[in-house]
Parts: C-alpha cells; sequence; structure tokens
C-alpha cells in the first residue's frame, strides 16, 4: 500500500497571540510543524505534503524541499485544507494520512500502528477511511464518533451541531485520518458547506457510510492527540517531550539527575556514563561524549563535548571541547572556541574564536579572542587578549609551554615564542621571542628596562 501524507497548517493560530506563525513555535529544539514532519517522514513512500497558510512563507523557509507544499489561500475548515493536496496527490498513492501540525506528541509508532490498522481493513475491501480516536473525560471542543444499535462508525458529528445526547458521548475524533485516496479524492469536493461557513472534513464520515462503505475507528494513546492553540499548552507538551527525550537517554545508559529540571533538545546526543545534573540546557546539535559530567547550571549550545569532560555553571555555545577538558565554574565559550584535550579553564573565563593547546590552563579571570594557543602554556589571571582596535579584530600566537604573568594584556596582532615569560601586568605590544621574559609597560626584556624613561 503506497502511503502518503498530508500535514495541516494553515491555521491563523490566534490564541498564540504571537507574531510568530503558531506551527513555527519551538519545542524542544524543533518547531511544532517538524515534529509533525518527523512523525510522518519514515511511513509514507514520499515526502509529506504541508498545506500551508498563514505564516506560510516562513514555514517554506525552515523545511525547504523536506516536503511538499500546497497553499489554502482562504482558511475554509479541514476539507477545504486537505482539498488543496488533491492536484498534487491524486493518482500517486492508494492511502492517504492525514495529521495537524500542531500536535507534536503524535508519535510515529502510534501513526505507524494506525496505518497498520487502516492496511489491514483496506485489504477486507469496503473501507473509506479510518480514524485515530481517545476517550476523554473533558471532550470539549472534539468532534464526537456517532455509532449505530450495531456499534458501527455512522458520523462524526462537530461540537456545535451535537443533539444533548450526543453530546454527552466520550469517544472523540482525534483529527487524524487515513482514507482510500481514490474515495477521498472523488468525494472530498462533494462535503457541503457547514452553517459556520466552512467544509468539514469530519463530514466525509458520514457521507461513506451513506455510500455502503465502512469508516473504522482507532484508539490512540491520549497523550498522543494534544492540540496545541495556547502557550499554555506549549508548555504542557514541552513537559511530555522532555520527559520521553530523557527516558530514551536514561534507557541509552546517561544519568539525568532530575529529568523534571533537565533541557534536552529532541536531536542531542550523549554517551553513556555521562552525569547530568539538574538546571542544564542541552541544546540544537549539541553532541556530548561518555563519562561527561555537565552542570549544574550549564548551557550547551550547537557544541561537540569529548569523553570525561567537565562542564560547571557555564554556557558552551558553537564551541568544541576535546577528552578530559574541563570549564568552570561561570566559563563562557562563544562560536568558533576549541579547547584541546585536558585544558582547565576556571572561574570567569571567556574564549571565542580561539585554540588551546593540550594540558593549557586558564584558571582565573581571563577574555581569549582571535588566538592560537600552544600546549601547557600557563595563562595567568586576568589575562587579556586586547584583539579589537575599534575598528578590526586581530590575531595573537602563543606557543608551547609560554607562561603569561596574571594581568598581562597582549596587543595584538602578537605573537609569543615558545617557552616565553610575561612578568605580572604586562602589556606586551612587540612579539616575544622563543624563552623570552618580558614584563612591564610596554612590556621589554630585563636588558632594556628604562630604555624608554631614559629618552628625551
Ligand atoms: C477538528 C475536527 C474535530 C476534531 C478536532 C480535533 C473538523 C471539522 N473537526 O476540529 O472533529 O475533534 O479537529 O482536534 O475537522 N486547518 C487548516 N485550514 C483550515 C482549517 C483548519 O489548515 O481551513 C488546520 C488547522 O491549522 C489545525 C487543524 O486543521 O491544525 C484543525 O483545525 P481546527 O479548526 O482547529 O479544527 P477543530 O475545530 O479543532
Ligand atoms: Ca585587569
Amino acid at each position: 500500500m503506497r502511503l502518503a501524507a498530508v500535514i495541516l497548517a494553515a491555521g491563523y493560530g490566534t490564541r498564540m497571540k504571537s507574531k510568530l506563525p503558531k506551527v513555527l513555535h519551538p519545542l524542544a529544539g524543533r518547531a511544532l510543524v517538524e515534529w509533525s514532519v518527523e512523525a510522518v517522514e519514515g511511513i509514507s513512500h514520499e515526502p509529506p505534503l504541508v498545506v500551508i497558510g498563514h505564516g506560510g512563507e516562513q514555514v517554506k523557509e525552515l523545511l525547504g524541499s523536506r516536503v511538499r507544499y500546497a497553499v489554502q489561500e482562504e482558511r475554509l475548515g479541514t476539507g477545504h485544507a486537505v482539498l488543496q493536496a488533491r492536484g498534487q496527490l491524486q493518482g500517486t498513492a492508494d492511502a492517504v494520512l492525514v495529521i495537524y501540525a500542531d500536535m507534536p506528541l503524535l508519535q510515529e509508532a502510534t501513526l505507524r500502528h494506525f496505518v497498520d490498522v487502516f492496511a489491514e481493513n483496506w485489504k477486507q475491501g469496503n473501507l473509506a477511511m479510518a480514524m485515530l480516536t481517545v476517550e476523554r473525560e473533558d471532550p470539549q471542543g472534539f468532534g464526537r464518533v456517532v455509532r449505530n444499535q450495531a456499534g458501527e462508525v455512522q458520523a462524526i458529528v462537530e461540537e456545535v451541531d451535537c443533539t444533548p445526547e450526543q453530546r454527552q458521548i466520550r469517544e472523540l475524533n482525534s483529527g487524524i485520518y487515513c482514507f482510500d485516496a481514490a474515495w477521498l479524492w472523488a468525494n472530498l469536493p462533494n462535503v457541503p458547506l457547514s452553517p459556520k461557513g466552512e467544509y468539514y472534513l469530519t463530514d466525509l464520515a458520514g457521507m461513506a457510510v451513506e455510500q455502503g462503505l465502512r469508516v473504522v475507528a482507532a484508539p490512540a494513546p491520549l497523550e498522543d492527540v494534544y492540540g496545541i492553540n495556547t502557550r499554555g499548552h506549549l508548555a504542557v507538551a514541552g513537559e511530555v517531550l522532555r520527559r520521553r527525550i530523557a527516558e530514551r537517554h536514561m534507557a541509552a545508559g546517561v544519568t539525568i539527575v532530575d529529568p523534571s529540571a533537565t533541557y534536552i533538545d529532541a536531536q542531542v546526543t550523549i554517551g553513556p556514563d555521562t552525569v547530568i545534573l539538574p538546571g542544564t540546557l542541552l541544546q540544537g546539535s549539541t553532541q556530548i561524549g561518555e563519562d561527561c559530567v555537565i552542570g549544574p547550571h550549564s548551557q550547551i549550545r550547537d557544541s561537540r563535548i569529548g569523553n570525561g569532560c567537565r562542564v560547571i555553571q557555564s554556557v558552551v555555545e558553537q564551541a568544541r571541547m576535546e577528552d578530559g577538558s574541563e570549564i568552570g565554574p561561570f566559563g563562557h565559550l562563544r562560536s568558533g572556541a576549541h579547547l584541546g584535550p585536558g585544558v582547565h579553564m576556571g572561574n570567569f573565563g571567556e574564549v571565542k574564536n580561539s585554540y588551546l593547546g593540550p594540558g593549557t590552563k586558564m584558571g582565573h579571570f581571563s577574555y581569549v579572542g582571535d588566538a592560537t594557543i600552544g600546549a601547557n602554556v600557563n595563562i595567568g589571571a586576568g589575562v587579556i587578549t586586547c584583539n579589537y582596535d575599534g575598528a578590526r579584530k586581530h590575531p595573537t600566537v602563543i606557543e608551547d609551554g609560554v607562561f603569561l604573568g596574571s594581568d598581562t594584556m597582549l596587543v595584538a596582532p602578537v605573537r609569543l615564542g615558545q617557552g616565553a615569560r610575561t612578568g605580572a601586568g604586562s602589556v606586551v605590544t612587540r612579539d616575544v621571542e622563543p624563552g623570552e621574559l618580558v614584563y612591564g609597560v610596554p612590556a621589554r626584556p630585563p636588558s632594556s628596562q628604562g630604555e624608554e624613561k631614559s629618552q628625551p
């Protein structure tokens, strides 16, 4: 059975009260619509088709060629939305799966099972559609599944159109369907306009039954079909997604001390025996190795952390830490920071666009920007690379084994040769030879100290 997937994303999302289209609101590292794409991508044989409307251009910018698009110019209901996909999908598949872009908790496994139920019934013949249903104590806003005496599905009745008895029904339409493709495309144009001025996709159930065809209802876990309409819903769904993500990592051997106080995005990878302490955010494409201790209270975004690393109360963004390196408390690695193996960064250090070689130590209060630093360099307390002259950035090169005294200012561009040393408070404005000692302002070797003063 060839399956096409349609994702409805043309709603206004008014209740979000946001400039950002609802389906682009982020949740655990993915936009809402991306969660829906993820859920169907592995099931349908072609890229899913997303029906866009309000904010459609931004959706296209995000998803690019990963999906196909149809535009619903006017918001005339769920039936009308699916109809926009007909031109592209008619004749390409045996069945059409329809889901919403605002149900981020819908899991691939749930959909797979649902499609299997559809396929089994479909083989027996006479089937028009299947729908995922849920039982819920509070049925408010859901279409009710109406059955006859024999227990066969007769129709889906929208809440506004329910009789008082129908309102009591607790078997509810989740809005997820699988249709016989040929039947769908033949009948969808015949859905009548509702008194509300919309074309209801749900009317198809009653139409199928009138034609003597079967409609199957398949129960789903309630949690899966949670729809997002408000920022409150977003927060509730976020909690569930984070729990699922944390459970996946724990099952793979990661210790997460308090999953409810840990925020791990969907794509993050973590090696076994790594411990994640509370208050930690692991975001974007971050990859963390084995045997690390991360946190408490650390934020790591789009970064690569090796094995056996330690990140204490620190912020790491678009950076790389090699095996056995450590940072914190209160360190900041910015874009392009790269700590070699065994590098130690202590309190209040900041590194940007720089490499620190193996074993280098930067214990206290330092800024390193646009620098290439060799192995086993000692960066004394308060050392700063003065890399910006107000107009341009300049590089600093520090070779292996250099010792920088406390509060050394390195006025870039500048190079310090292997084993060079600077005294406390030096302002280094010129290159320093390998093995050479300089100190003072500006920094000079001992032999030329005092020269400046004796000049008129
Ligand atoms: C729909 C179902 C209802 C079901 C409920 C579950 C219909 C008529 N009713 O109601 O039986 O219980 O979902 O959540 O289908 N959309 C478009 N274009 C439109 C209209 C909607 O793309 O013109 C999209 C929305 O972005 C949204 C989804 O379709 O993601 C559902 O639309 P909505 O209007 O919220 O449907 P409900 O009234 O909730
Ligand atoms: Ca200082």
